[in-house]
């Protein structure tokens, strides 16, 4: 059966490390509840004035390296995030602009944390359809401009980066993507939530700082992302035929690691094959797995003929997975 193939993977985040001693000195934390709790020891921030194609860029263009694609080949760019440059124009535009890719048409997948997966699943349908299109999907955030530095409950989670995939359909045989499911949960939205510059909060008179920053119940959202994504493992497994003793490296979304191992220990499947780099990035939402999925890659963790398992879980409420073969 002809499938979308991933040709090439890239990475990048921005240069300033921010430790755990360093939010000690900000917020009243502490680096070993943050350790403990979390899995968390530093993240990448952008400087003052950094934006999310600084690093964005360079990540596509690696990936576009690794794939041998030339920009100018690109069909479509596909990008998973909520802090774009600006508003307007989307980011898959503004990527399409600065990598030159003249022929592409750029968009961006709103699903926060999820967006890479969703990504992926849009790209792969796309190439079902038409197996020689050529198809960049990125996905990373700029999310410490959107944290409260004073709510030491969320300032301590995130970070900023980011990563792509070149991808291209066609390929016969048992390599590529096997399966994808994406789901969604609206009813859930208050979970997880950044309310401010819609039509609901549009920026102007009387826009608080809580109206720019990220909101969350992070007890219950705890609960529903573990359940979420072991389920949607599930499905994504049994549409390909497979068990979860066949994957050789589950690369979750990283955004607590006793989540990752609360969901490892309900697929059954050892912390040996879990990829895990949240220690050094913190949760870069739609960059999570990008960023982790290109790591895996470039250190031969994954292998041609790997099996290899991409979990997500973000606010909206969304929560996906895609199996491939490498
Ligand atoms: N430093 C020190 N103490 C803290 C901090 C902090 N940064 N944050 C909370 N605490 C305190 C709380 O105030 C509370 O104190 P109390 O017992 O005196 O009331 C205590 O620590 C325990 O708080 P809990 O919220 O129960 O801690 P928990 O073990 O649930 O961990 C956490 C909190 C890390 C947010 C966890 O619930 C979690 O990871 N949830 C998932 C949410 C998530 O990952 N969100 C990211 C976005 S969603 C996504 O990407 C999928």
């Amino acid at each position: 059966m002809a499938r979308s193939v991933i040709l090439g993977t890239g990475s990048a985040a921005p240069g300033r490390v921010v430790t755990n001693l360093d939010l000690e000195a900000r917020l009243d934390t502490s680096d070993e509840w943050i350790t403990q709790r979390t899995g968390i020891r530093e993240r990448r921030m952008v400087e003052d004035g950094g934006k999310w194609s600084d690093f964005m860029v360079p990540a596509c263009r690696a990936a576009l390296e690794m794939a041998a694609v030339a920009p100018e080949e690109l069909d479509l760019i596909i990008a998973g995030t909520l802090t774009p440059d600006m508003f307007m124009p989307s980011g898959g535009c503004t990527l399409q602009a600065l990598l030159g890719a003249k022929k592409a048409t750029g968009f961006d997948v709103a699903a926060a944390c999820s967006g890479f997966v969703y990504g992926l699943t849009i790209a792969d349908r796309f190439l079902r359809a038409d197996p020689g299109m050529k198809i960049l999907v990125a996905g990373g955030e700029v999310i410490s401009q959107r944290l409260d530095w004073e709510d030491r409950t969320t300032a301590v989670l995130f970070g900023d980066g980011g990563g792509a995939a070149v991808l291209t359909g066609g390929e016969d045989g048992e390599r590529g993507i096997l399966s994808s499911r994406i789901y969604s949960d609206g009813s859930l939205w208050d979970l997880l939530y950044l309310p401010g510059g819609g039509s609901q909060t549009p920026y102007g008179e009387g826009f608080a700082k809580k109206d720019n920053t990220i909101q969350m119940r992070g007890n219950e959202l705890f609960k529903v992302a573990v359940k979420s994504m072991a389920r949607a493992c599930r499905d994504a497994l049994e549409e390909a035929g497979c068990g979860a003793e066949d994957v050789d490296l589950v690369i979750p979304h990283q955004a607590n690691l006793r989540i990752i191992q609360t969901l490892a220990g309900l697929m059954k499947v050892p912390m040996e094959k879990v990829y895990v780099n949240i220690h050094k990035y913190g949760n870069t939402s739609a960059g999570t797995i990008p960023l982790a999925l290109d790591e895996a890659v470039r250190e031969g963790r994954v292998q041609r003929g790997s099996l290899v398992l991409l979990p997500v879980f973000g606010g909206g409420l969304t929560w996906g997975a895609v199996l491939l073969r490498w």
